[in-house]
């Protein structure tokens, strides 16, 4: 089969299962509002939680930061592109949630590969929740170690993994609060069958961090765990994009020898740093925006209640609501476009196959009119 071949191929089959993804140009927003095709719509898509993309103190920050390093970072942390600003972020990130060291990525992505490519040898076993995010899942499926996958957040399904003879060392892996299902992981009892078995715990607290726990420490704080390992990013509640990961003074100086994604790669511009620790700063702060949040996920759970809805069990700005066929998501979202508001149809592979849903996310930005508005439409378009 040649190239074009291939791709065409590929791309048709796609098309025939309805995962074909179209990018649509954002020409601009608040977070609350996007601007789609022309249109302006009620945005349920983003992961802006606390709606710090927006916010004043965060933007004056980022260009204090422009004008004090320029815009770039002019190369790897390695060379030259370690500042000040990074070096007083890494130390405000660990002091924060609690950790000897935290090291700044270019994005999730890059940390969750990095760590995974850094830390795993050939002899090593990783315990993967099945449901983690790709960037887990594939970084652990590269890897030279062996990748086993336990039931979505069943401690005693990890618990039998770790039980089976491993010549190296073991790592389980989850996330804080699952990106596609909204829902948390028992992080506590995760870690007490680590912590027997000898093996180490790595938590992608995505999705918690900035929204849950005391001060937005994040879902290992709120649950009480200190994993050795901890992955935060900025794309979501910090309203910004890059990475921290959180772990001892010795791994952090052998990421520093070993992880290719730190070497290897530009450091994040100074002036962004300077951004998030304003975010940090906004999410210290943060408990009124937290209980804005928490008001509209418990306004939109008791209408969708009222309407006989059926949500999963999530409790975060992650709400939900499963429809299965990838076809008939995509038709749902049209619809609701068509009323002014955009919510996201999540496929497979994304999610299981036969999972496809309208992933409607929630934000402190939101006001109780608009989640009336989303509860209203979708008991017209009747999910
Ligand atoms: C759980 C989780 N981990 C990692 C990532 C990747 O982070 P980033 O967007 O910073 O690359 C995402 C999504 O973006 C995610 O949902």
């Amino acid at each position: 089969m040649s190239w074009q071949q291939r791709i065409e191929q590929a791309l048709d089959e796609r098309q025939q299962s309805a995962a074909y993804r179209r990018r649509q140009v954002n020409q601009g927003g608040n977070g609350r509002h996007i601007q789609l095709n022309g249109e302006c719509y009620l945005n349920f898509s983003g992961n802006d939680y606390l709606g710090l993309s927006q916010d004043a103190r965060v933007i004056a920050a980022w260009q204090q930061g422009a004008q004090q390093y320029g815009v770039g970072s002019g190369g790897s942390g390695h060379v030259t592109g370690f500042s000040t600003a990074h070096q007083k972020l890494e130390q405000q990130l660990a002091e924060w949630l609690g950790y000897p060291r935290a090291l700044l990525f270019i994005s999730g992505y890059a940390a969750n590969q990095a760590l995974l490519a850094a830390l795993m040898q050939a002899e090593d076993r990783i315990l993967a929740d099945r449901l983690s995010h790709a960037s887990l899942l594939e970084a652990a499926a590269h890897s030279p170690a062996q990748l086993r996958r336990f039931r979505h957040n069943q401690p005693q399904a990890l618990a039998d993994l770790l039980a089976k003879s491993c010549d190296g060392q073991m790592l389980a892996v989850t996330e804080g609060v699952f990106s596609m299902d909204g829902d948390s992981a028992p992080l506590a009892e995760l870690h007490r069958l680590t912590r027997t078995a000898g093996a180490w715990l790595m938590v992608d607290d995505a999705h918690g961090i900035g929204v849950h726990g005391d001060q937005g420490r994040g879902s290992c704080w709120q649950q009480g765990v200190r994993p050795e390992l901890l992955v935060v990013t900025f794309g979501k509640a910090f309203g910004l994009s890059g990475a921290a990961v959180l772990c001892d003074e010795a791994t952090a100086e052998y990421l520093l020898q070993f992880a290719r994604h730190l070497i290897y790669s530009t450091a994040m511009p100074p002036a962004q740093a300077c951004a998030l620790q304003a975010a940090l700063h906004c999410i210290q702060q943060g408990d009124e925006l937290r209980a804005r949040l928490q008001d509209n996920i418990q306004r939109f759970r008791q209408g969708a209640a009222q309407l006989s809805l059926t949500l999963t069990e999530s409790v975060t700005a992650i709400q939900p609501l499963l429809v299965g066929d990838n076809q008939r998501a995509l038709d749902l979202a049209q619809r609701l476009r068509e009323q002014g508001l955009w919510v996201s149809a999540i496929r497979p592979p994304t999610v299981p196959p036969g999972g496809a849903r309208l992933r409607i996310t929630l934000t402190a930005a939101h006001q109780p009119q608009d989640i009336d508005r989303l509860l209203e439409v979708l008991h017209d378009v009747s999910i």
